[in-house]
């Protein structure tokens, strides 16, 4: 049975968002609201406000915001309708939910789980003897090969592929899928390897990693290739098993191959992942932002492990994500150096793991003889950019005061030239432009914080504006004038849970945080369509500036300048 948006804001409507989220974290009335530790970052200080008026929960520091469904849905990490289930029941309200919704990719899912099934079932039988012989020559035990599903696939050529067929899947699907291939007939892509199921971020099992492990002249590792369900630049290896302890642990260790996760995991440290060799992504950045934890990368001890630090590093550090690395020596990589000196060692290591700054520093010095003049000047000039990247006071006083130490340079010297750098930054115009962008995305957010408010605020703004110009928000605003139409009226908490299986719940969201203090006032509302009237007409002044620039069409030119004359003139 599925449940409907009606009942579910029923459910909501019944519920005290203070007393669900008080039976987790204890909260204290202050004023209007009450306070607590936010569960989402270490907290210290309460810093999530929870207002019973609003039915939102918000925390001032992560950001993590929502209203009752979804502070469950962070807390206990299950999905929506679980949460929904779990509040229901918590009012006594039973719901009856069977929560094996099925999605569109279930069946592939499936075929995966068969796969696995097949796989484990031949490293069992004497074909599969040899590969097991090596798993247990690497320190794998049977139980930890049970618990990661490895398996193996025999030499058979279409064994998988017929059993698949047979279950009603079609030789297109398991080609799509990535598990067989076709010449003339259809044949299994996995042969003769050892075969370690990859999992998506929510634990389904997506693709398989195989592995030779007889000395022959093959690539040591085959992986499935990119399909609908397995998209490389989103998936971690073992992520979905880590989410837990690194949350617990405030930390997640990130490594480059999934045997070193496998070694790391099998001795205790189960807050690891791998990005299996590939670079990391934006949308892996994503997956570990997520986890409002430290991230210590733990790559391989070689240089393409230091360049992947560093580009990873880099990544991590543009979306303040508070990273620290891990550089080994002696051994290959976590693996090997748990085999060799032991998990406490490595526990020890990750413990003394450096910041990104001070990995950078150290990278910096590489290959420059430090007693000469010239490798000293080199060294301290990209320290002095990096600096300047980072613009961070604090780590500019520090740094230019160790510089200053370490290689005798007068203080001033150095102070001077990081100065310089943001003194120009600061008058050049294109951050004045972001400024004003930024101030532009604020108003725009407030003005659909009150739509999502009261309808009344929707009324006026269709009557006044009718659209935002600027397609991301806009999307957003739909939505919610999409929700108006369908069912009449609109508030916050039932808006968010009805936009909760929507791309732009991130957008939404961010919103809400940014705005969940402001009092929502009629004058304000007028002042702000104004506003925004005004940021509309200026977008399309710079829009169609730039058609003009970028149009070689004479006549087109002329009657896009005309378009530009009258809007100027309506300013
Ligand atoms: P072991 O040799 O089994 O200990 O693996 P490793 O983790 O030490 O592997 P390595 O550091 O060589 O590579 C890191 C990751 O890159 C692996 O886990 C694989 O996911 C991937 N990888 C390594 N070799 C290959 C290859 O030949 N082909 C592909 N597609 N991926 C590879
Ligand atoms: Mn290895």
């Amino acid at each position: 049975m599925a449940l409907s948006q009606d009942e579910i804001n029923h459910i909501q409507s019944v519920t005290s968002i203070v007393d669900v989220i008080g039976s987790y974290v204890s909260l204290e009335k202050k004023g209007k609201n009450y306070f607590g530790l936010c569960p989402f970052h270490d907290d210290h200080s309460p810093s999530m406000s929870v207002s019973e008026d609003k039915k939102i929960y918000t925390c001032f520091v992560c950001g993590n915001t929502g209203n009752v469904f979804q502070f469950v849905q962070n807390y206990e990490n299950v999905s929506f309708l679980e949460a929904v289930k779990i509040v229901a029941e918590k009012n006594g309200i039973d719901v009856n939910l069977d929560l094996k919704t099925n999605t569109k990719y279930d069946k592939f899912y499936d075929a995966y789980d068969l796969a696995i099934k097949y796989y484990q079932n031949n490293i069992k039988t004497a074909d599969g003897k040899k590969a097991l012989e090596y798993l247990h020559k690497r320190g794998l035990n049977d139980d930890l090969i049970k618990e990661f599903d490895i398996g193996y696939a025999n030499k058979s050529n279409d064994t998988l592929s017929k059993l698949l067929i047979n279950k009603g899947y079609t030789e297109k699907e398991l080609i799509d899928l990535g598990l067989s291939n076709k010449s003339n007939t259809i044949y299994d892509l996995f042969r003769d390897r050892i075969v370690f199921p990859i999992h998506d971020s929510k634990g389904h099992p997506v693709a398989f990693s195989g592995r030779i492990y007889e000395k022959i002249d093959a690539a040591k590792y085959v992986n499935t290739k990119e399909t609908m369900i397995f998209k490389k630049g989103e998936i971690l290896f073992n992520y979905h098993r880590a989410i837990n302890e690194a949350k617990k642990k405030k930390k997640l260790i990130l490594v480059e191959g999934q045997m070193d996760a496998i070694r790391v995991y099998a001795e205790g440290i189960e807050n690891v992942c791998a990005t299996m060799g590939t670079a990391l992504t934006n949308e892996h950045v994503k997956l570990l932002k997520k986890l409002n934890v430290e991230i210590v990368l733990c790559f391989d001890n070689d240089e393409a492990g230091e360049k992947a630090t560093l580009a990873a590093g880099d990544l991590l550090d543009k979306e303040k994500v508070n990273i620290s690395v891990l550089r080994l020596s002696g051994e290959k990589d976590p693996d090997e150096y748990i085999l060799a000196h032991g998990v406490d060692a490595y526990q020890e290591a990750i413990n003394n793991a450096v910041s990104f700054f001070d990995f950078k520093l150290n990278y910096l010095k590489k290959n420059k003889d430090l007693n000469k003049v010239n490798d000293v000047t080199k060294y301290v000039n990209s320290v002095i950019d990096e600096l300047n990247k980072s613009g961070d006071p604090v780590l500019i006083d520090l740094t230019v005061n160790k510089l200053s130490e370490e290689y005798g340079i007068d203080k001033n010297v150095l102070l001077n030239k990081v100065i310089k750098v943001e003194e120009v930054k600061v008058i050049t115009s294109p951050k004045k432009e972001k400024e004003k962008k930024e101030k532009n995305i604020r108003l725009i957010e407030l003005l659909l914080f009150y739509m999502m408010n009261n309808n009344k605020f929707i009324n006026a703004f269709e009557k006044e504006l009718g659209s935002i110009n600027n397609d991301k928000y806009q999307r957003v605003c739909d939505e919610i004038l999409a929700y108006n139409v369908k069912f009449g009226y609109i508030n916050l908490p039932d808006f968010i849970s009805y936009s909760i299986t929507t791309d732009e719940y991130e957008i939404i969201s961010d919103i809400i945080e940014n705005n969940i203090n402001n009092e929502l006032n009629d004058d304000e509302y007028i002042g702000l369509i104004n506003k925004i009237k005004q940021i509309n007409k200026e977008e399309e002044i710079s829009k169609l500036k730039e058609q003009i620039k970028n149009t070689t069409d004479i006549n087109e030119k002329l009657r896009l300048t005309d378009k530009l004359t009258k809007i100027k003139k309506d300013v």
